[in-house]
């Protein structure tokens, strides 16, 4: 059993959210470039919401896994009602799949990496998992995240800690729907400690990627709704290269 058992449909209900919709996701997809018969790994698939996408991007091929058996038990029934063609696996991924990906995607799955050992061991199967010159794209929580308790309110979520900004550090990510909220324990990683783990792990480069609305959703949503987010984006966008 783990935390996000439960949580599909809201997983899948937050890829409707507009920041996510407007801001995430395309600029996500934009990083990820083309995928025209690209092998994709998703690592942390949740719902299944980026494994769609990239295929619909047109990749050859997308296994997408998760720890959660909520989750996978989720994008596996949409699987079969939608046909197309993703290959979700609870747990970790088959040694028989090492080297054969050319990206591996984890949309908020370091955060949820307890230790430093946890967080190493995912980017030693990252790295493990991708030929020669793949890429791995990450988005871990910003090191520059703001913890005003309202900060990121309007875009439906919320985002604490009373800890110290440590490495490991709990913060407590809260996502609100109307009367209902549900909470989850995401850990805060230093940008230096990101970036020596995944080195470490045999990555040659790391970039930092941002955020970027596009004029279409800055007119329909106006400045003042991006403010926030562009200011102190909650996610980082890593982008590392084998
Ligand atoms: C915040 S959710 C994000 C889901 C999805 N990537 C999205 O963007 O909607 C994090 C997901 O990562 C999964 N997860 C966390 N650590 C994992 C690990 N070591 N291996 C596989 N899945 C993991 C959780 O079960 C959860 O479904």
């Amino acid at each position: 059993m783990t935390q996000f058992d439960e949580l599909a449909r809201r997983y899948d209900d937050t890829a409707e959210l507009p920041w996510r919709k407007h801001m995430e996701m395309p600029t996500v997809l934009g990083v990820l470039g083309d995928l025209a018969e690209a092998a994709v790994l998703e690592l942390g698939c949740g719902s299944g919401v980026y494994a769609r996408a990239v295929r619909g991007r047109g990749a050859a091929r997308v296994v997408a896994v998760d720890e959660s058996e909520g989750m996978i038990a989720h994008a596996k029934a949409r699987e079969r009602d939608e046909q197309l063609g993703i290959e979700y696996l609870c747990g970790p991924l088959p040694g028989a799949e090492k080297g054969n990906f050319d990206l591996v995607l984890a949309v908020y799955v370091l955060p949820y990496a307890t230790t430093v050992q946890e967080l190493t061991a995912l980017c030693e199967t990252t790295f493990a998992a991708l030929r020669p010159q793949g890429r791995f794209v990450a988005l871990p929580i910003h090191p520059q995240w703001s913890d005003e308790t309202d900060y990121y309110l309007r875009y439906g979520f919320q985002l604490t800690s009373d800890q110290p900004r440590e490495d490991g550090g709990p913060v407590t990510l809260t996502i609100r729907s109307g009367d209902s909220e549900v909470s989850v324990t995401a850990r805060y990683w230093s940008a230096a400690t990101l970036e020596e783990v995944l080195r470490t792990a045999g990555f040659g480069s790391v970039e930092w990627r941002q955020h970027s609305v596009s004029p279409a959703a800055m007119a329909e949503y106006g400045e003042e709704y991006w403010h926030n987010y562009l200011a102190r984006p909650h996610a980082a966008i890593l982008d590392c290269q084998k």
